[in-house]
């Protein structure tokens, strides 16, 4: 027996118990005489105690070689602490060490094995390991089972059955890169692995597994941002003879659960809102409502007069700041640079202040006067006391630099409590998005997607106007899942295909199998995904999902632990009929 207790669970009931621990040196403190070693294991800490008086000269001399990290085994007799340690659970005992094995030796950590480390971020992704004994990272890795554990409870006793569907497949078009791998065995061609199994789960439907789910890695090459890694974690459900509103609401009932369960907090409603209504009011499709700032045009009312930048654009739009009247004039430059960088692309910003004796000041006081700002104030809702920042230009980039403003003026006045948790359902997504670079529509969420219903038609005339049975669950401002209801019929599958631009010849190709599938009797179905690694950070307080995955790829879609991506050997080339030819 390795050991009889953890590291975390001696107590001073344990008082005169013979016990045996084993885990590693966290830290040693040597006053010559007397000797404590604080042993860590993934419950906990215990103190182990050495001394003259009581421990033999060989005992001591030994537990003088231990190093950081080392491996030990300890026997001995739990004693009461002479100093009490209140901030440790197991801080009223201590163990009197008797007998002491060395399990492993271990070289000096190159970073500190502590909450807060010394370790630099890449330092810690090469060491992963060492960086998983850590407590954040560890608790991190603990939360996500437990929401995965509770993901599977609340579905099976939904009735859903969990099905594995095969990484070795054919391109899905979900909108990002495949990564392939090549067929040894089939000379010349590649298999993709699944941006998520969006096919096979549609099979499974046509099948007759009525209500599907599967915790499954999904994989997409694409560029990576603190919410996206090359490789995720979807919590992948689809259902058959539902409707959208049978999906909402199941799913609504998992994160409901979800957050009572985890986070002890009861969400009543999930409020909703078409994706047209968020564009129009937070110039964004997955807003964070857990703030106001809500946006208000003001076209009718800034327009015609003499200031040209508002007459010249589609569209004026501005937002409240709640106290922003506090803003010092450095404060709103600082603002005003701000939305020029590049990256917000502003050309600049108009802006009123809203003083406490209902009077305004605005920054083109040349061409508004006091009724017309009033006028501003009741269309955002500014207060007295407020700040009115506003923006113009072409609408669709208009409403998103607009959008960029509030988020970073909510993260400055701390309205993005992460203890608080606001989801929102966003629906009626257009069926298709207009690609500028290759001149043509693409399915906005992915071509199995069905249009509403008696919109078909639209699809000859006005193709941006259609409207499709599509939702997203957003959760603080953050996307956490996304799907919809399926076409199950070939004809406007076929279609489909037809107006993305896809040859007969090229659906078929790549398609084939499902339409034939649908031609098997396929029950009407829909479905949604959930971004496991998405869900977790954000229950877990936090939005970089790297710190939830165990072996996380750094920015530039690179493990630095193992080193890959990596050349492969001639040989290996070879065997799988590739020929590099890496200069052209
Ligand atoms: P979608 O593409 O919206 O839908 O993906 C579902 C959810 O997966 C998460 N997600 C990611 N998380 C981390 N890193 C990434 N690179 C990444 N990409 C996506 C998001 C997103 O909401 N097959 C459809 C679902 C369906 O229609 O049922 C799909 O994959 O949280």
């Amino acid at each position: 027996m390795f050991r009889s207790h953890t590291c975390g669970e001696l107590r001073d009931t344990h008082i005169n118990k013979e016990v045996t621990l084993a885990g590693w040196v966290q830290k040693t403190r040597d006053k010559g005489f007397m000797l404590w070693i604080d042993l860590r294991d993934r419950y906990g800490i215990t103190q182990l105690i050495f001394d003259e008086e009581r421990s033999s000269q060989t005992l001591m001399e030994q537990a003088k070689t231990l190093g950081r990290e080392f491996v030990i085994q300890v026997k001995g007799t739990v004693i009461e602490r002479t100093s009490k340690n209140p901030n440790l659970p197991s801080g009223d005992i201590e163990i009197l060490v008797s007998e002491l094995i060395v399990l492993n030796k271990s070289l000096l950590p190159p970073f500190t094995i502590e909450d807060q480390t010394d370790g630099g971020e890449e330092l810690r992704m090469k060491y992963r390991y060492l960086d998983i004994r850590r407590n954040p990272v560890k608790n991190n890795l603990i939360f996500r089972h437990k929401v995965t554990q509770h993901v599977r409870n609340y579905l099976t006793n939904e009735g859903f059955i969990e099905v594995e569907t095969p990484y070795l497949i054919k391109s899905t078009p979900e909108g990002a890169r495949d990564f392939v791998v090549p067929s040894r065995m089939n000379e010349g061609q590649f298999y993709a692995l699944p941006q998520s199994p969006q096919t096979f789960k549609q099979l499974l439907m046509v099948g007759g597994i009525d209500k599907y789910f599967q915790i499954v890695k999904c994989f997409r090459d694409e560029d990576l941002r603190a919410d996206r890694q090359p490789e995720f974690t979807q919590i992948d459900c689809e259902m058959a003879f539902v409707e959208q509103e049978d999906i909402l609401n199941v799913f609504e009932g998992l994160i409901g659960y979800l957050l009572k369960e985890v986070n002890g907090v009861t969400v009543e409603k999930f409020p909703r809102m078409t994706y047209e209504e968020a564009m129009q009011k937070y110039g964004n499709d997955k807003p964070d409502i857990r703030f106001g700032m809500g946006f208000g045009e003001l076209n009718a009312v800034a327009q015609h007069k003499d200031f040209n930048v508002f007459n010249q654009a589609e569209l004026v739009v501005g937002i409240a700041v709640p106290n922003g009247n506090e803003y010092s004039r450095k404060d709103i430059d600082k603002l005003i640079d701000w939305v020029k960088r590049p990256q917000v692309g502003a050309l600049g910003m108009v802006y009123v202040r809203c003083n406490d004796d209902g009077s305004y000041k605005s920054s083109v006081d040349k061409f508004y006067n006091q009724d017309d700002l009033a006028k501003w104030a009741e269309i955002t809702g500014a207060k007295k006391g407020d700040l009115i920042c506003v923006l113009s230009g072409n609408a669709t980039k208009v409403r998103k630099q607009l959008s960029a403003l509030r988020m970073e003026l909510a993260e400055h006045l701390g309205l993005r409590n992460p203890k608080e948790f606001a989801p929102l359902w966003i629906t009626d997504f257009p069926l298709l998005e207009w690609d500028e670079d290759a001149k043509r529509y693409h399915a906005m969420h992915h071509p199995f997607t069905s249009p509403k219903s008696g919109q078909l038609e639209l699809l000859e005339t006005n193709p941006g106007d259609v409207k499709a049975n599509a939702y997203d669950l957003v959760l603080n401002g953050i996307e956490i899942g996304g799907g919809s209801i399926r076409i199950h019929d070939k004809k406007t599958q076929a279609l489909m295909f037809d107006y993305l631009g896809f040859t007969k010849e090229e659906a078929n190709a790549q398609f084939g199998f499902l339409m034939n599938a649908f031609e098997y009797g396929a029950p009407p179905h829909g479905g949604i995904a959930f971004g496991l690694d998405r869900l977790v950070a954000i229950l877990g307080g936090q939005e970089t999902i790297r710190d939830f995955i165990a072996f996380p790829k750094n920015n530039s879609g690179r493990d630095v632990m193992i080193d890959a991506p990596a050349p492969i050997d001639d040989a290996q080339l070879k065997e799988l009929s590739l020929k590099l030819d890496l200069k052209s």
